[in-house]
Formats: structure tokens, C-alpha cells, sequence
């Protein structure tokens, strides 16, 4: 069985295909160290439309999603995938960083997903969810790639998925600080030189370099990460 299961209820499952067909994740998909399932939610829709959505009570632009189709979805999923961990993607939901990443990945057996259109989902579909989940504070049509930047972030956690999990614990944000900078060949490039210490074959000299360069960039990029506390 997979490590870790992604479920995905959408309107759109044709946008899950190309994304999870290449890289570390489509990898990780043919080896069966993850798995991913999309749920399509037009065919819990309401009536011969199998409508998904109705104007707002109280009036307004746009469109609400209903809770029916989305519980109905919602139901069908977890009865055939038990005990999976239901997130709502949406603009008000907390907000995803890189130890919320963490905590989703040790969601066994998995999550499911749910990704709203339209203006918003009706509030009483809330009830249905574990927890709501933003990606950022801006605004997109959909949850379907707030999805994917979470299954994205999430399976490379997964033991396996990465090729080499030693990068893992270097890397960007998992010591609440910014990567330091890197240098691979050529040793000059258009009048650039690669800092003589890294060619120095000093390790401890090296390791205090980059700890060092990586809180110079933080404090300058980033000041807000350097006085977050650790979680
Ligand atoms: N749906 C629309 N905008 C979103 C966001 N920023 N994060 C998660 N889901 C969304």
C-alpha cells in the first residue's frame, strides 16, 4: 500500500493529470510510494444540470457552491478511503508554511482535498472539513492548484519520494531561515567568481559560512521568519 494517499474532490480531475505525470511526484506515483485519486464532484450535482452552485441567499454577485454535492462527495470519499484527513482549500483558511506541511504529511493514510469554485462555498459545508487551508493571501478561481502546491510540498516528505533525503533536512525554512546561497560550475561565470571558501575544502570553515550567509539573507529578505517562533 502507499505511504501516503492524495484525494482530490474537484469539478476539474482533468487538471490533476499532466502536473503528477512527471517529475519527483510522478516518480513517486509509478513506484506506488504515493498514491493520488481525484473524486469528481459534477456527478453529485443537483437535478438533470447537476448543478454544483445557486446565487447567494441575501443577494450579491457570484455563485455559492452548494453543500450537498460537496457532502455527498465528501461522504462517498471516506467511505471508500477511511480515516483520511479532509481539507477545505480556501482563501480563509490557515496558512499553509512549511511546518503545516510537516503536520499534513503525518496525516495517515492520506488526505482528501476539496477544491472549491466559484465565489465560495456555502458556510454550513465547513461543518464537513478537518481543517480549511490557504495558500497564500491572494485569490484564485479555484482550489485545484492551492491541491497541488500541497500534494506537491507534502509527498516530498514522504520518505522515498526524494532521491536524497540528506537535502531535506538543509534545506530553506526548515531551520526558520532562508537557504544560503549555492554555486555549482563553472568556477567564473561572466566575471562571477564562486567564493574562494567553498573551494577551499574547509568543511567547518564552510558550514559557518553558508550558517552565516544564510541569517544575512533572512535578516535581509525575511526579518518576519527570524523572530516567528520555531514551531
Ligand atoms: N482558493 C482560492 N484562493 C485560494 C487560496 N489562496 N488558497 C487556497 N485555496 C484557494
Amino acid at each position: 500500500m502507499a505511504l501516503m494517499e492524495f484525494h482530490v474532490i474537484t469539478l476539474f480531475p482533468e487538471m490533476f493529470e499532466s502536473p503528477f505525470r512527471v517529475g519527483m511526484v510522478g516518480r513517486a506515483i509509478e513506484q506506488g510510494i504515493i498514491a493520488l485519486k481525484t473524486h469528481a464532484l459534477r456527478p453529485y450535482g443537483l437535478g438533470a444540470y447537476k448543478q454544483v452552485d445557486d446565487a447567494p441567499y441575501g443577494g450579491g454577485s457570484g455563485m455559492v457552491m452548494r453543500p450537498e454535492p460537496l457532502a455527498a462527495a465528501i461522504d462517498a470519499a471516506m467511505e471508500a478511503h477511511p480515516g483520511l484527513w479532509r481539507v477545505l482549500l480556501t482563501p480563509q483558511g490557515e496558512l499553509l508554511d512549511q511546518p503545516k506541511v510537516r503536520e499534513l504529511s503525518e496525516r495517515k493514510p492520506g488526505l482528501l482535498l476539496i477544491a472549491g469554485r466559484y465565489e465560495g462555498v456555502d458556510e454550513r459545508a465547513r461543518a464537513m472539513v478537518d481543517q480549511e487551508i490557504s495558500i497564500g493571501d491572494y485569490v484564485l478561481s479555484g482550489g485545484e492548484i492551492a491541491a497541488m502546491v500541497i500534494i506537491e510540498a507534502v509527498a516530498r516528505l514522504v520518505p522515498g519520494v526524494l532521491g536524497n533525503p540528506e537535502s531535506l533536512a538543509e534545506e530553506s525554512f526548515s531551520a526558520g531561515m532562508l537557504e544560503y546561497p549555492q554555486y555549482t560550475r563553472p568556477e567564473v561565470f561572466r566575471g562571477m567568481k564562486v567564493p574562494d571558501i567553498l573551494l577551499s575544502g574547509d568543511h567547518q570553515k564552510i558550514r559557518a559560512w553558508r550558517e552565516a550567509e544564510a541569517r544575512k539573507r533572512t535578516a535581509e529578505r525575511r526579518p518576519d521568519l527570524l523572530v516567528r517562533p520555531k514551531r
